[in-house]
């Protein structure tokens, strides 16, 4: 059963073909319109999935040798909704001048289960860490379609962050790839970073509290603003020494809540997924926890694609499930929720 996946929620136009051999094809074009901005611009976003999308659905199919799948599946958000809906638009029509099944896909529960297109897959139950450029959340996956939210960022996202420290450095957008790459020639104990903690729930106020929901929430937003007051300081380290420490201090947030989940938890199977999962720290120190059975996707798999989009549609339809042609894209919307 051949599934063609369509993603657009963001800057990266992708589409993909997946059955149960695996991936059959995987395109991607990367939206370079945003980068004078340092950010993406929704409304060129649009438009530049309008352009696109027709030609990398076309080379999707035409790379895995088929004429027409046996079912679609589109990102129907999170995501810019006017982006999300190229795709999401252009997925339903397919659908319905094939004759085929037609998939709502929650691009965050794709970015959780692309671990699942490696060999060998994690086995449920498994603890989850998607860390994009809007959102950085921990799950406990239970089953396709069930899944717990056990810390979230209570601020910026991982990749915000990122994409923030890369600004103030004139690095470019998206700022991970740069930082990352600068953060290998500097010392990562250059500068003594914060690793921003939400306090302990018990010594938080009440109003505090319905914030900072759980021991395993992170924020990010201090650790951006320190970077901001360093580099403002006369004698600042180097671009690469900053890049290092700001890097070390997001993987010892990240890393540390994983570690507090398995304790919790007892599960010692843990997945990354999302942009920040590219990351070379994050993958290298995941991987060395001690007692952790880690599944790291390769990069390609971690930022936006269409195999994941496509891999979730094929997981839904093998079990039986698809969405009416009525269905409407959501800006926001939890994983496992309907
Ligand atoms: O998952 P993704 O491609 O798109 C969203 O769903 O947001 O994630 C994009 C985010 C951006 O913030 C980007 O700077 C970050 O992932 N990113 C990285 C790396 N590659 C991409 N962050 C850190 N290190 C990287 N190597
Ligand atoms: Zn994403």
């Amino acid at each position: 059963m051949n599934v063609l996946g369509i993603e657009t929620s963001c800057d990266e136009t992708a589409a993909a073909v997946v059955n149960g051999a695996g991936v059959l094809s995987d395109v991607i074009h990367s939206q370079g319109v945003h980068a004078r901005y340092l950010g993406v611009v929704p409304e060129l976003a649009s438009r530049a999935h309008a352009d696109k999308v027709v030609v990398t659905v076309r080379a999707a199919l035409e790379e895995a040798g088929i004429a027409r799948p046996d079912a679609v599946a589109a990102t129907a958000g999170p995501g810019l909704l006017g982006a999300v809906l190229v795709g999401f638009c252009m997925g339903k029509a397919l659908a319905a001048g094939w004759g085929v099944p037609f998939i709502a896909v929650n691009h965050l529960e794709a970015h959780l289960l692309a671990p699942l297109l490696e060999d060998p897959a994690p086995a449920f139950p498994f603890l989850s860490l998607v860390v994009s450029g809007g959102h950085s959340t921990l799950y406990l996956a239970q089953d396709v379609g069930q899944y717990e939210i056990l810390g979230q960022t209570i601020d910026d996202a991982a990749g915000e962050a990122y994409d923030k420290v890369a600004r103030m450095l004139g690095l470019g957008y998206p700022g991970g790839p740069p930082v990352d790459a600068l953060a290998r020639q500097g010392r990562a104990d250059a500068v003594a970073f914060p690793r921003p903690n939400p306090r302990p729930l018990s010594t938080v106020s009440r109003r505090r509290q319905a914030v900072a929901r759980s021991e395993l929430d992170m924020s990010f937003s201090g650790l951006k603003t320190a970077v901001r007051q360093h580099l403002e300081a006369p004698d600042r380290a180097s671009d690469a020494d900053v890049c290092a420490s700001f890097q070390e201090a997001v993987v010892d947030v990240l890393c540390g809540r994983v570690e507090a989940a398995m304790a919790r938890t007892g599960i010692r199977r843990v997945a990354i997924g999302g942009g920040v999962a590219a990351n070379s720290r994050l993958r290298e120190r995941i991987a060395a926890i001690d007692g952790v059975e880690a599944c790291i996707p390769p990069r390609i798999r971690c930022t936006d694609n269409g195999s994941m989009i496509a891999h979730v549609g094929r997981l839904r339809h093998l079990r039986g499930q698809s969405d009416p042609l009525s269905t409407t894209a959501r800006a926001a919307w939890t994983p496992g929720t309907p």
